[in-house]
């Protein structure tokens, strides 16, 4: 069997920022109860020209740089988004037209944040069951378009941003690249985090509604499964995995799989304070983000896992990097 191995990360985080203390006033919130209860300080939100398209380019091109590839080597673009530019075309054909990448298939995946879980696993079987070797897989959202700034329960919890990672595909790297991974989906709680409305029922772009508490709950119990199922795949125990990168959505959910799965606070990379949740992006940004600060290295074994809308949900175990790499910085 090929391995499909994890050689670049990139990311981009729009230029403004905004903290707590200077979210509308209409929203009756507060810096204390944000970050009491979901562990957030501030979120980038896309301004100007940018767009889930402009976002997922700039952070392909640092994936690109670090795994010292050029975009016309790329044979495959995926990419995660709920909030594409269009309704069609897909955006990842846009990242592909932008970097001059001329052939092979370019397709988005609709999986709310576990959408990167999705287009990794997608992104290695398509490497795996075919002649092409080199994959750009993306999360990219402007998650700010599609809240509702009057509802202070779902607005204040999400940002925008992009991270992008290459796959290539090699043979006799055993125990390099994607280990194991899952995914899941159960549509019987698709009400209970989703948007009113949509291009399909009456024209207009849905905004977020959610039910908080119900969505906390699936979130400990069904992120603890897969992760729990994912390392037992991989043939790994939980000591064994060096970091784990959970989907950045609140702390309070990061900590209670800690405590449920005896999982080492200072093994979880947390980026919910300065990303917020930037659902299918908040994975590959808080890899590129680990990455960058010399946290995660070639090497090191990475368990990742998200939940979102729908619901779905699933894990992937990685051990990042390629033999004898350098990362370049
Ligand atoms: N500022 C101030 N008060 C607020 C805010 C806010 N931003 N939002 C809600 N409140 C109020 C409510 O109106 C309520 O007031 P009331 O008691 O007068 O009616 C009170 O705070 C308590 O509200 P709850 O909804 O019960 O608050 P809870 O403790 O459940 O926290 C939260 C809400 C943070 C959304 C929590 O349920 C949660 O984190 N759920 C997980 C959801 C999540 O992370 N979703 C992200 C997308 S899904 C995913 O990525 C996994």
């Amino acid at each position: 069997m090929d391995n499909i191995l994890i050689t670049g990360v990139g990311s981009y985080l729009p230029k403004k920022i905004i903290l707590n203390d200077s979210l509308p006033s209409e929203l009756n919130t507060s810096d204390e109860w944000i970050k009491k209860r979901t562990g957030i300080k501030q979120r980038h939100i896309v301004s100007g020209n940018e767009l889930t398209s402009t976002m997922a380019i700039e952070a392909t091109k640092k994936a690109l740089t670090k795994a010292n590839l050029d975009s016309k080597q790329i044979d495959i673009v995926i990419l995660a988004t709920t909030t594409p530019d269009k309704t069609f075309p897909a955006t990842a054909v846009k990242v592909q037209s932008e970097l001059n990448m001329k052939t092979g298939p370019a397709f988005d995946i609709q999986a709310v944040c576990a959408g990167f879980i999705y287009a990794l696993k997608v992104a290695s079987s398509i490497l795996q069951t075919s002649n092409l070797d080199k994959a750009i897989v993306i999360g990219s959202e402007s998650f700010s378009k599609i809240l509702d700034w009057n509802d202070r329960s779902t607005s204040v919890l999400f940002g925008d941003g992009a991270g992008a990672v290459i796959l290539e595909k090699y043979k006799n790297y055993n125990n390099w690249g994607l280990l194991a991974s899952n995914f899941y989906s159960d549509g019987n709680f698709s009400n209970i985090l989703c948007t009113d409305n949509g291009p399909g029922t009456d024209s207009k772009v849905g905004k977020v509604r959610m039910n908080g508490k119900e969505v906390f709950k699936h979130a400990v119990e069904k992120l603890s499964s897969s992760l729990k199922d994912v390392i037992k795949d991989a043939n790994l125990c939980v000591d064994d995995i060096d970091y784990l990168i959970p989907h950045q959505a609140n702390i309070r959910i990061i900590d209670s799989l800690s405590k449920k799965l005896n999982f080492p606070k200072e093994k979880i990379i947390n980026t919910v304070d300065i990303h917020a949740n930037t659902s299918a992006a908040s994975i590959p940004l808080a890899l590129s983000h680990a990455v960058d600060n010399n946290i995660i290295k070639n090497g090191d074994i990475i368990a990742m896992n998200a939940i979102g809308g729908g619901l779905s949900w699933g894990a992937s175990v990685i051990k990042f990097g390629k033999p004898n790499w350098r990362l370049i910085f």
